[in-house]
């Protein structure tokens, strides 16, 4: 398999590499304050990221900048090639933010801890986090290998059907998928490095979340700070900058801000596909504590 290589059976994305995640693993040095945002694809890694920017760097602004021009990819733990851990450090970012789709199992837990690295995994409700990726394929370019075609098709029924077989190889082993990364991840729930965050209650209780993710990383915000934060990592502001810096660059524009919304997955799934997802998160993650909100003030009830 050419495109999604793997490491210990887990699936990465095509532009991922085992070689930089095992880097990662054994040999990257981080600097104590680092961030890794941990999370499933589609859950909101790039709200946290530029959330986690910006309380960092809420009072330096070309910091800030810094922090936010390490490119997509590049600033991923797995993504390749490995050489770009050189190129990090000598970015002079004194806390880096970086960001990991990786299963649980494939993180060095015990190396982050010992040096200080904070992380927080953010969680999104399934049956939005399916529609989210099912939009996301639209704008990726292996969706088009003829390899893929009966898996990333715009046909929306076999689209979610063969996802929710785990068919879909997205950083989990073979027939697994988003709730076989949450069972992993679970465990870590109140590791006094770890923070969970779930993208709804940041949509819905932004700025108390924001005031919980700056304790955690122990830095202190007024409230003014926090006002100054709401606004720059709202979804209209990030879609906004996210398009003129597209333009700007010349870059292919992948659609990761699109709707940002709680419960559009009623206009998507079938009444079958989501008592499916009910049925397998009661049987994954029915003995953990994690509980799901799969509805907002600001769709149809
Ligand atoms: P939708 O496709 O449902 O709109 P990731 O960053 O993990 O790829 O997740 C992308 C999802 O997060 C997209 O969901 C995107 O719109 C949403 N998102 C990104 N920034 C957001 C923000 N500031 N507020 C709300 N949702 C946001």
């Amino acid at each position: 398999d050419v495109t999604h290589k793997q490491w210990n059976g887990y699936y990465l994305l095509p532009a991922h590499e085992p070689a930089a995640a095992q880097f990662a693993y054994n040999k990257w040095n981080p600097n104590e304050g680092d961030v890794i945002v941990a999370s499933y694809p589609k859950t909101g890694t790039n709200w946290m990221a530029e959330l986690v920017s910006n309380i960092a760097y809420c009072h330096d602004e070309e910091m800030l900048q810094k922090v936010k021009d390490t490119t997509v990819f590049f600033s991923f733990l797995s993504g390749g090639p490995e050489s770009k851990y050189e190129v990090l450090e000598k970015l002079g970012i004194p806390r880096k933010v970086l960001r990991t789709h990786l299963p649980a199992s494939l993180v060095n837990f015990k190396k982050y801890h010992e040096r200080g690295v904070k992380i927080i995994y953010m969680i999104r409700n399934p049956k939005d986090q399916a529609v989210s990726w099912y939009h996301f394929c639209r704008t990726q370019p292996f969706a088009d290998l003829p390899s893929y075609k009966d898996i990333y098709t715009t046909e929306k029924r076999k689209f979610f059907d063969t996802y929710l077989k785990g068919e879909h190889k997205l950083f989990a082993k073979k027939g697994e998928g988003y709730l076989e990364h949450l069972k992993e991840w679970y465990p870590h729930q109140n590791d006094n490095n770890v923070l969970f965050v779930h993208y709804e209650d940041l949509k819905k209780n932004t700025k108390q979340e924001i005031r919980k993710v700056a304790k955690f990383l122990e830095i202190t915000l007024s409230g003014q700070d926090v006002e100054v934060i709401a606004k720059r990592t709202s979804f209209d502001f990030m879609k906004e900058s996210d398009r003129i810096k597209s333009i700007q660059e010349n870059k292919p524009y992948f659609k990761v801000y699109r709707k940002g919304r709680i419960g559009e997955w009623r206009d998507y799934l079938t009444t079958e596909q989501s008592s499916l997802i009910d049925e397998k998160v009661q049987k994954i993650l029915g003995d953990t504590n994690l509980e799901f909100s799969y509805y907002g003030g600001d769709v149809k009830a």
